[in-house]
């Protein structure tokens, strides 16, 4: 338990904006879990190694399970349940499942929304590119080739609709 005070922060979660009260060093992961109902980011090794806590801050990739409640007044966040209506992510996911990229899913969240920043950082992120976007997260079944084909195609499918936005070529 902490001995900290609670403080009060105001953050953009999911593009709305929310009030925390808290201890000053409670975790990012355990407020969206415990106290917002939020569990598409999942909590694993707790100490900034799997991603699979996985969240964008600020509209990059952060590890929720570092970051504590004094950090975060004012930032924008996003969960994986802020990106069910984003069609980018909607073409990710979609690919991701094409390739069943995924065996028990449990990094799935962690790694859409490392792909999701890498894919719109660099469009044409090539393989190595998108290895290296994924060093920070880890998935203990899959041995990450299909990982990698899903990331592939997404990369495609998000180049071809930035291409043709209306899809009348297709
Ligand atoms: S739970 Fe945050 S990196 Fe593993
Ligand atoms: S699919 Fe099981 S940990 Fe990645």
């Amino acid at each position: 338990m902490s001995g900290l005070d609670d403080i009060a922060v105001t953050i953009r979660l999911n593009g709305e904006p929310r009030n925390l009260l808290a201890p000053a060093d409670r975790r990012l992961i355990d407020c969206l879990r415990d106290d917002l109902a939020l569990v598409g980011a999942k909590k694993g090794c707790a100490v900034g190694r799997c991603g699979a806590c996985t969240v964008l801050l600020d509209g990059e990739p952060a590890n929720a399970c570092l970051l504590m409640l004094w950090q975060l007044d004012a930032r924008d966040v996003v969960t994986p349940e802020g990106l069910d209506a984003d069609e980018d992510a909607v073409i990710l996911r979609e690919a991701l499942a094409a390739e069943n990229a995924f065996q028990c899913g449990y990094c799935a969240p962690g790694f859409v929304m490392a792909l999701l920043a890498l894919l719109r950082r660099d469009p044409l992120a090539s393989d190595a590119d998108i290895r290296a976007g994924l060093e920070g997260n880890i998935c203990r079944c899959t041995g990450y080739h299909s990982i990698i084909r899903g990331a592939r195609r997404a990369a495609e499918a998000l180049h071809a609709a930035r291409a043709d936005p209306t899809g009348e070529s297709a």
